[in-house]
């Protein structure tokens, strides 16, 4: 039957790029918490609809076994539970359950620990680069708005953000849904202290909304008079699940905040996950709900996270700040912290190589003779391995005080140092360092033990400096749009390296980066907007709107007359909260979604409201931004390039005529303009995402409307990937105990380690991939042939049946809404256990068999055969255990 002895052997041979597990392996991939759902109630009948007892009461009756998660009730956005059970295919049975959705995992912060991108913060410089400091310098500091921060809870002892918790405090209220120990697969135990003092993660983003003014560091938070509740869904470490997500959004909605902010996400690509959707419903109904667009940039187009996809939510994606806190250290030069290194007095410096273009520095073990290095300052250059790996080789030798220089391409920001005594300076002042050693030591047999030493001044010695790529988007901020082609991120906020408050007991204060920086930052405008100009259900929906045609168009580069960045990275650009406040014109829509060509519309109306008391004429204006290829139907792998995140750039833009180019509007009156769209011409084969911004402009203010297409149909992308550029081997293929591809028919027992798993990767997202058993004998044409010639014979002797006729004898296992799947070496695949079971759990009969995968196109009608994909697997044998 099988040799499995031969097996783990053969794979690395088998796999030009990325080493695969075991089956085990990868039934624990799957995208789903096993066993778990979600289920909504239907909306007949307020009592019915409002009452999960008689849903419990037929379920227990049906001997359905099950256990209760969460309950969630609020009429106007999800009433249901998420509950556990075993077999699934019974629910549907239940009257009353509307939708039964799986429970995806695991969803997790969106906070860069070492940001590849360069990034300089100071918080004052982040209000400056987005008007904030205007507002307030009208008095405006969001007092009355009610925030509600999920997250993982907040430490509210910390002196700036009101050292108390409840009615008359920074942080009003607040629930733990998980408790300290959670770690996102334990079962959460809730409380009703939602105190951070071991995450950090919340405390932080609550400083950036909220921290009070007036403190040594000069940070204030965005909206500091707003009030704050903290609904904790995470523990000290790990992540949570979208069953919690629901139940912290439910409470805060429920508990009437203004805002509902979410530093967290999970890759998708589409509007409708589980989170997604509950968020979109609060959002139509007129609350803010600012979700982080995601970390991924370096992933290439179409890889927006959940929730962040909802529609109506604000996807926040982040720009780096313009200025970094820094400190003087005395042989000149800075470091890159907000606060002094705690080191008192002068230390000679000991430096791991005096060769300043060895990149590897310290990356493998000190040689023997290095001295005892505790009573050093440790000099050492970034490079190749990770900085924690250098700081433990030189801790092995009894390092405590480290000094890493900076390479003369990294960023200089916030840099992860695990435990460690060390700081990032510069590569300039590395360098300086380094030399004056190597002048000592050729000249140290003529100068008596003089030393070269570094100290820390430990006050006085803060300052801050201009940073390179400050302004710009961060190269880790998402890049989208969803595959439904909503607009997301919808805007950008500062996000990348940016200091704010962190628990007491873990330093008080900390700089990070990442989009999870950047969604306070919007909650926090659209505080300050809500305090302008009234909360109610009309302003906060309109919020998303005031952002996106006020916001600053963010530039690709540095470098004069350079393209705007793509809209797919940008959204509508960076908030500027001084013209969300007191702009005279209304312009709506916000954005133009235009869709791909199949779906495109040509002619989109714009209305102009002139709200002050002056007659004006607008100009309207047009202004491309980059046009950017994103995944290549040749090769189904990322026509954007990773290596420093750059786009594939089309040189080619839309046209944009209007119907009056110059309109002008009395006080109080309304105007409308057709602009006419044509998307740019050429090639369409690497699905190029087009974009830019219609400017409305009138003497004293310039308003925008942002747009973003592809030129190329979508129904039209491969989903598939049927290449063999990542693995070396054609895919989609059953590989089997051995680890190797299936080729020919063989039998498993499906006991012990005895079954196959599919190997697959989606060159784009699909809406639906199933995966059903199939006769062995079916007659039909899959989309995807074989590639193996062991099989040619059968598909053409078997080429005869359409699709939509095709007998299934029962659904293994369907996955909806899956992101894209990316080119990472490691982890660009996706895997489908199989046990030998169908989806409800019952084994499947002896026999002879093969298995149909199916992946529905983009914008496919999930009821055509036509709008599928598939793929047959080679024939298999399920047999009993010898
Ligand atoms: C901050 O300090 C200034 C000057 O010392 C003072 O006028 C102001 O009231 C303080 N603000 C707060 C919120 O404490
Ligand atoms: C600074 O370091 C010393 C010695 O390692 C330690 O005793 C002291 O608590 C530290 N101070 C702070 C503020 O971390
Ligand atoms: C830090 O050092 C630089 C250059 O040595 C000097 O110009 C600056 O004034 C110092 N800043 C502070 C705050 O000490
Ligand atoms: C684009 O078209 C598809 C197919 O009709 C549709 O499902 C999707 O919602 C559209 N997207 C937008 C943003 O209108
Ligand atoms: C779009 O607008 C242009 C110019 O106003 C007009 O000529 C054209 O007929 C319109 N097309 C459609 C499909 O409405
Ligand atoms: C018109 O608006 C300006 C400022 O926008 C204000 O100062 C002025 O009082 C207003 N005039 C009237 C007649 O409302
Ligand atoms: C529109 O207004 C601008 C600025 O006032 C002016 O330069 C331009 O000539 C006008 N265009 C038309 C078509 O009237
Ligand atoms: C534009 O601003 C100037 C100076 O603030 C003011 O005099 C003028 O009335 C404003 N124009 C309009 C249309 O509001
Ligand atoms: C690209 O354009 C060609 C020619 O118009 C068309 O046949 C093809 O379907 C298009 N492909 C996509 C992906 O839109
Ligand atoms: C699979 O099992 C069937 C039934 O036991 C047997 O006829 C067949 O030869 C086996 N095939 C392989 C490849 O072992």
């Amino acid at each position: 039957m099988k040799l499995t002895l031969l097996s783990l052997g053969l794979l690395s041979s088998a796999f030009a790029v990325a080493p695969i597990s075991t089956a085990q392996q990868a039934t624990q991939a799957s995208p789903y918490v096993p066993n778990a759902y979600i289920i909504e109630l239907s909306g007949s009948g307020a009592v019915a609809r409002r009452s999960l007892s008689p849903v419990y009461d037929v379920m227990r009756k049906q001997a359905i076994e099950f256990s209760i998660d969460q309950e969630y009730d609020a009429p106007d956005i999800l009433i249901g539970a998420a509950i556990r059970l075993s077999d699934v295919a019974k629910l549907s049975e239940i009257p009353g359950v509307q939708a039964i959705r799986p429970i995806k995992r695991p969803v997790s912060l969106l906070v860069v620990k070492d940001p590849k991108a360069s990034g300089l913060p100071d918080t004052y410089s982040t209000h400056v680069m987005t008007g904030v400091d205007k507002v307030h310098a009208q008095g405006n500091f969001g007092a009355g708005i009610k925030i509600g921060i999920i997250d993982t809870g907040i430490d509210y002892t910390h002196p700036l953000l009101g050292q108390g918790f409840g009615p008359g405090f920074k942080v009003i209220g607040g629930w733990d849904f998980v408790g300290n120990n959670y770690n996102g697969e334990d079962t959460p135990q809730p409380n009703y202290d939602p105190l951070d003092q071991c995450n950090g993660h919340g405390t932080h983003v609550a400083g950036i909304i909220g921290a009070s003014p007036n403190n040594t560091f000069g940070i204030s938070g965005v909206a500091s008079d707003a009030s704050l509740a903290a609904y904790r869904i995470f523990g000290c470490t790990g992540f949570t699940t979208d069953d919690i997500i629901t139940a912290a959004l439910i409470m805060a909605y429920n508990q009437k905040m203004d805002i509902l902010t979410l530093s967290l996400g999970g890759a998708s690509g589409w509007t409708e996950g589980t989170s997604s959707v509950v968020a979109s419903r609060i959002a139509a109904q007129g609350r803010v709900v600012t979700v982080a667009a995601g970390n991924n940039g370096a992933e290439g187009a179409w890889y927006t996270s959940d929730p962040g996809g909802g529609l109506g939510v604000i996807s926040v994606a982040s720009v780096d700040n313009i200025a970094s806190p820094v400190q003087n250290a005395t042989v000149e030069g800075t470091y890159f912290m907000p606060f002094p290194l705690n080191v008192t007095g002068a230390m000679p410096i000991y430096a791991t190589s005096t060769n300043t273009s060895q990149v590897d520095d310290a990356c493998n073990p000190l040689p023997d003779s290095t001295p005892d290095l505790s009573g050093y300052i440790v000099v050492v250059h970034r490079g190749t391995c990770l900085f924690t790996q250098k700081l433990a080789n030189i801790a092995a030798k009894g390092g405590k005080v480290m000094l890493i220089y900076n390479s003369d391409t990294g960023g200089f920001s916030a840099i992860a140092v695990g435990g460690y005594k060390a700081v990032l300076i510069s590569a300039e002042d590395g360098k300086f360092v380094i030399d004056r050693l190597r002048t000592w030591q050729l000249v140290q047999q003529f100068i008596d033990k003089s030393k070269i030493t570094v100290s820390f001044p430990q006050s006085g010695g803060a300052f801050s400096i201009p940073n390179p790529s400050g302004g710009l988007i961060s190269s880790f901020s998402t890049i989208g749009p969803t595959f439904d082609m909503q607009l997301s991120p919808a805007l950008a906020a500062p996000g990348g390296n940016i200091l704010s408050t962190f628990p007491l007991a873990l330093g008080g204060y900390a700089i990070e980066s990442g989009t999870s920086m950047a969604t306070p930052f919007a909650a926090g405008a659209a505080a300050l907007i809500l305090k302008a100009l009234g909360t109610g259900p009309a302003v906060g929906a309109a919020v998303p709107r005031i952002l996106q045609t006020t916001a600053a168009s963010v530039a690709s580069t540095h470098t004069d007359g350079e393209p705007l960045q793509t809209v797919a990275q940008q959204g509508a650009g960076l908030v500027q909260v001084d013209r969300a406040v007191n702009m005279k014109t209304i312009v709506s829509p916000g954005q133009l979604a235009l869709n791909d060509t199949a779906n495109f519309k040509a002619n989109h109306t714009i209305s102009i409201t002139n709200t002050g008391n002056k007659t004006v004429t607008y100009q309207l204006l047009h202004v491309p931004a980059l046009t950017v290829g994103t995944v290549s139907v040749s090769t189904s792998l990322r026509a954007w390039t990773n290596a420093h995140n750059v786009p594939s750039v089309i040189p080619a833009a839309a046209t944009i005529a209007f119907s009056g180019s110059n309109v002008t509007v009395h006080p109080g009156t309304t105007k409308e303009v057709v602009a006419t769209i044509t998307p740019p011409p050429g090639v369409n084969t690497t699905f190029p995402l087009y974009s830019g911004f219609i400017h409305v402009v009138a003497p004293n203010e310039t308003l925008k409307v942002t747009y973003l297409g592809v030129a190329a149909s979508l129904i039209a992308a491969p989903v598939l990937d049927s290449t063999s550029n990542y693995f070396g081997i054609p895919l989609p293929t059953l590989i089997d105990a051995s680890g190797r591809p299936q080729e020919g028919p063989e039998n498993y027992t499906f006991t012990s380690s005895d079954f196959p798993f599919f190997l697959f990767r989606l060159a784009f997202g699909t809406p639906k991939l199933r995966f059903d058993l199939v006769s062995k004998d079916i007659a039909l044409t899959p989309t995807i042939p074989s590639k193996r010639s062991a099989f040619t014979w059968w598909w053409t002797q078997n080429a005869a049946a359409t699709f939509g006729q095709i007998k299934t004898i029962g659904p293994l296992v369907e996955f909806d809404y899956q992101p894209r799947s990316t080119d990472d070496p490691l982890s660009g695949y996706g895997t489908a256990g199989f046990s030998g079971t169908f989806a409800n759990g019952t084994r499947i009969d002896d026999g002879q068999y093969r298995v149909l995968l199916r992946a529905l196109k983009i914008g496919g009608n999930p009821n055509k055969e036509g709008d599928y994909e598939s793929w047959l697997s080679p024939q298999f044998g399920v047999i009993a255990p010898p």
